[in-house]
């Protein structure tokens, strides 16, 4: 048996390292089932538990597993008496029961379980000091090659047996690049993106790894590690694309036609082919060994190469590897004929072209492959249709295809189009081919009238304008509707005035002769006209228009007799107004064509101002005229013919009437209220003006004034102010009280000199604050407001005098030097 002291001294770490007691207490309980878990490696003789006693009970039982390992004590003390280790055992399966004095089972037996925990007290090991494998150049990056494997003894469940893999050394090393990597959880191997490119066992067929293995997940310091040594060798790839193939195309050999092959690295791949392009038809497949065929004949002019792809797959149908590319060419044979360019090829050729001249080039095309002898062309004419005027007027070079002419010059006339076969030759085929050749006219022919003389048209000379007169014909033998053949006619000779006219038919070519102006017998009865038929286009050089070109006829005009004709659309005269009765006034004079005599009269002469002469045609005025009433006097004149049909015709004549100064001037208006006050304290003035009804300048009238007698030199004078306005003024005060009548005289100053006298009213009268009171004897009648005013006024001013009177008699009662009672007299105003 233990010491009890030494037990207790071990409670604490016991307690620590043990997880999930019972309920009761930590340490200590009654007898019932329990789980303990326990961490292995730990010191013996550690307490696990302290079952209670209960009477009857007095002591306990340990059965089951115990394996020298676990005991109990009587008083139920269960403690641990050996180490645990996990490796060997993880879990012991107990039962303690409660024994009476009698050692026989009052209670139980219970379950007790111990579950060893796990610690860290193994190494994982490499299962191989040293491992061997290979890989495939070219390999897939990720897919693991091979393993390595280690174990560690200690529970997967906890870190302590996680496992880390890890690639410590790579040799050889090339710029630090790793062509490996490991996962570092499975152990597995593979190539890095830069190894499936890199690896090539030309330049380095083997690598030596170390790679390490770490426990508890390789993350801590305390973790125990292993390493091993990994030889790795590197195989070719036999995954390669093979070199392009070429292939004839049209082959008549029986297809499938084995082309090419390619081949995975293993045995077992799935092959098949893809496009890149999609392809109307795909001619290729390829069977499970990898052997690439071609199905059916290949067409050249159709498809010139081809590319896809060849890919192996696993049996999952994942790809084993990239795609590989399959170039095919295909080669050309001379399967295609020459083919024309159209189904007719026209060329233009113009009459006057020189031998040797070059026409055209034919161009025919062959599909073969342009550039090799299966398309090089050979060019030859074997017929021409018509062979007039010859055969063989063309030729075309043998590999340029360039048309000449091979003979002479062509001429429309001969033939205007040629029709030639042209045979087009490659290395074994020939074709016919189509060429057309138009000979295009040129300005070579000139017009030839049909008749040089047309004889003579006789037509009244009042035929109307556009009216045809005569047709003319010319014909050209140049090409039909165009410029070298149509024509224009052009009047040389017999026609300046471009009286007549020829319009051309474009059809037909016929020229219309036309009257385009007004024919006269009297100037020209008889005209010889000359025409001309010409082309628009020049002629070509070397040909010239000759006489046939030219053609004549005689136009006659036959009289018709006309109006007679005013000389003038209107005639004009000016005269003053004051003319005196039948002076001339001006002429008109109109001329018969034929001669006849003429007898003028006047028409709208709505004022009987005027008379003609009715066989000279001089006006005269017939009564006194006046321009302040017609300024511009207008009528009408009729010359008639006397004898024919008496045809009349009829002008204006307009008289314009020139202002005479015939109005004397006189005032302005009617001055009835001129006054100035009476009596006058000083001399006074007054402004008047005068005005005149003839024409004026724009400076206006310059009137000069002056008084009408000499006698009133002594009482008035007058002087001018401008042109229209002057002062009458007074020369001394001393008037009566009256109405003045002043004569003034007022001459215009115009051509001749006009004087009117005027009589001006000038009234004296007594004043009241400015304005003239007049005696009621001299304005009977009902007084005015002014004079009302007036009477106040005076009135009151009597009261004022008497007023005064008296205060000047009072202060005359103190003073006997008594002033004059007229210094206080009130003066009439001024005016
Ligand atoms: C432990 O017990 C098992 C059976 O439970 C037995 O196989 C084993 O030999 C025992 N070990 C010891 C050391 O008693
Ligand atoms: C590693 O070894 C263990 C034990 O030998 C085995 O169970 C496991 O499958 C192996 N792992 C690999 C990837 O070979
Ligand atoms: C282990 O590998 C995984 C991917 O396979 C990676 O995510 C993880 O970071 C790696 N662990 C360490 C510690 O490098
Ligand atoms: C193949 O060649 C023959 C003559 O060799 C020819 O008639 C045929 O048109 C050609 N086929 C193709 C598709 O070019
Ligand atoms: C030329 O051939 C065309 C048909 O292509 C025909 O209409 C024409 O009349 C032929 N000309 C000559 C001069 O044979
Ligand atoms: C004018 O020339 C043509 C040919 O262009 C000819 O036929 C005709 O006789 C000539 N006329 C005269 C009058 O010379
Ligand atoms: C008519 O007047 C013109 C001037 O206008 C003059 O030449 C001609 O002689 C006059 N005729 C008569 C008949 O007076
Ligand atoms: C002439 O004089 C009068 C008075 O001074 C004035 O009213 C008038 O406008 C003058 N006329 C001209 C044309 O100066």
């Amino acid at each position: 048996m233990m010491p009890r002291a030494r037990l207790c001294s071990l409670c604490l770490l016991t307690l620590y390292l043990v997880t999930g007691y019972g309920q009761e207490g930590k340490f200590s309980g009654p007898l019932r089932p329990m789980t303990f878990s326990i961490f292995e490696g730990q010191e013996p003789s550690q307490i696990i538990f302290q079952f209670k006693v209960n009477p009857p009970a007095v002591s306990f039982e340990l059965t089951g597993e115990t394996n020298n390992t676990f005991k109990i004590e009587p008083d139920g003390l269960l403690y641990l008496i050996n180490p645990l280790d996990r490796e060997t055992r993880s879990i012991y399966n107990l039962q303690v029961a409660a024994l009476d004095a009698h050692g026989a089972i009052v209670e139980g037996p219970v379950p007790i379980t111990i579950e060893v925990k796990d610690i860290n007290d193994n190494r994982p090991m490499f299962h191989q000091p040293k491992y061997e494998g290979s890989v495939r150049q070219n390999s897939r990056p990720g897919k693991p090659f091979m393993y390595v494997n280690a174990t560690d003894l200690d529970d997967p469940a906890t870190l302590n047996g996680q496992l880390f893999y890890e690639i410590v050394i790579q040799l050889p090393k090339i710029n630090n690049v790793m062509y490996f990597q490991i996962n570092n959880k499975t152990g597995a191997i593979s190539l890095t993106q830069e190894g499936a490119q890199e690896l090539d066992p030309a330049k380095n067929p083997s690598y030596n790894l170390v790679v390490s293995v770490k426990d508890m997940g390789g993350q801590s310091e305390n973790s125990f590690s292993d390493s091993t040594s990994v030889d790795i060798t590197v195989t070719e790839n036999i995954w390669k694309a093979p070199e392009p193939v070429e292939i004839v195309e049209n082959s008549t050999d029986p297809h499938p036609i084995k082309i090419t092959q390619v081949q995975w690295n293993d045995p077992g791949a799935q092959y098949s082919l893809f496009e890149k392009e999609k392809l109307p038809r795909f001619p290729f497949s390829i069977d499970q060994e990898g052997n690439i065929y071609v199905t059916q004949p290949l067409d050249r002019e159709e498809k010139d190469s081809y590319v896809f792809y060849a890919l192996a797959k696993d049996e999952h149908g994942k790809p084993l590897s990239y795609p590989l590319e399959i170039r095919v060419k295909v080669k050309d044979i001379n399967d295609n004929p020459p083919a024309c360019p159209s189904a007719v090829t026209v060329f233009e050729v113009q009459e006057n072209e020189q031998l040797g001249s070059s026409i055209g080039t034919f161009t025919a095309h062959d599909m073969d492959e342009e550039n090799t002898a299966n398309s090089v062309l050979g060019y030859r004419i074997v017929a021409q249709t018509p062979q007039i005027p010859l055969d063989g007027l063309f030729l075309v070079q043998t590999y340029s295809g360039v048309f000449q002419l091979a003979k002479r010059s062509l001429k429309k006339q001969d033939a205007p189009q040629y029709n030639l076969t042209v045979e087009v030759s490659d290395k074994d085929f020939t074709t016919l081919c189509a060429v057309q050749i138009n000979v295009i006219d040129i300005n070579d022919q000139i017009p030839i009238f049909e008749k040089s003389d047309y004889g003579s048209v006789t037509i009244p000379e009042d035929t109307k304008v556009g009216s045809i007169i005569l047709t003319i014909q010319a014909t050209d033998a140049d090409e039909p509707f165009t410029g070298s053949s149509k024509i224009l006619y052009r009047i040389t000779e017999g026609d300046s005035e471009g009286r007549l006219g020829v319009d051309t038919d474009p059809h037909t070519n016929a020229g219309y002769v036309t009257v385009k102006k007004p024919l006269d017998f009297e100037t020209a009865a008889v005209s010889n006209i000359v025409f001309k038929a010409e082309n628009p286009e020049p002629l070509v050089p070397g040909v010239t228009y000759n006489e046939s070109s030219f053609a004549k006829f005689t136009l006659i005009v036959t009289d018709v007799n006309e109006a007679p004709l005013f000389s003038q659309y209107t005639f004009q005269a000016r005269v003053s107004e004051d003319v005196a009765t039948g002076t001339k006034l001006g002429n008109v004079t109109a001329k018969d064509p034929e001669g006849l005599d003429i007898r003028y009269s006047l028409r709208g002469d709505t004022r009987g101002w005027l008379k003609i002469d009715p066989v000279t045609g001089e006006i005269f005025s017939a009564a006194p005229l006046d321009r302040e009433a017609e300024s511009v006097y207008r009528v009408k004149v009729v010359a008639t013919e006397v004898g024919g049909s008496s045809l009349s015709a009829v002008s204006d004549f307009h008289l314009t009437l020139m202002d005479v100064n015939d109005n004397p001037p006189r005032l302005a208006k009617e001055y009835t209220g001129l006054f100035l006050c009476h009596p006058l304290s000083a001399p006074g003035s007054l402004i008047f003006e005068a005005t005149d009804d003839d024409w004026q300048s724009f400076r206006g009238p310059q009137f000069t004034f002056s008084l009408a007698s000499e006698s009133l030199r002594k009482h008035w004078e007058v002087s001018k102010i401008n042109g229209t306005h002057a002062r009458l003024s007074t020369k001394h005060t001393s008037f009566e009280e009256r109405v003045y009548d002043v004569p003034i005289r007022i001459n215009d100053g115009g051509r001749p000199p006009l004087e009117g006298t005027v009589s001006l009213p000038v009234t004296f009268c007594t004043c009241v604050e400015g304005r003239c009171f007049r005696p009621v004897d001299r304005q009977p009648g009902i007084p005015t407001v002014g004079m009302a005013v007036g009477i106040l006024l005076t009135t009151l001013l009597v009261i004022g005098i008497i007023l005064a009177v008296v205060f000047i008699r009072m202060k005359n009662k103190d003073k006997d030097n008594v002033p004059s009672a007229q210094a206080s007299e009130v003066r009439p105003l001024r005016s």
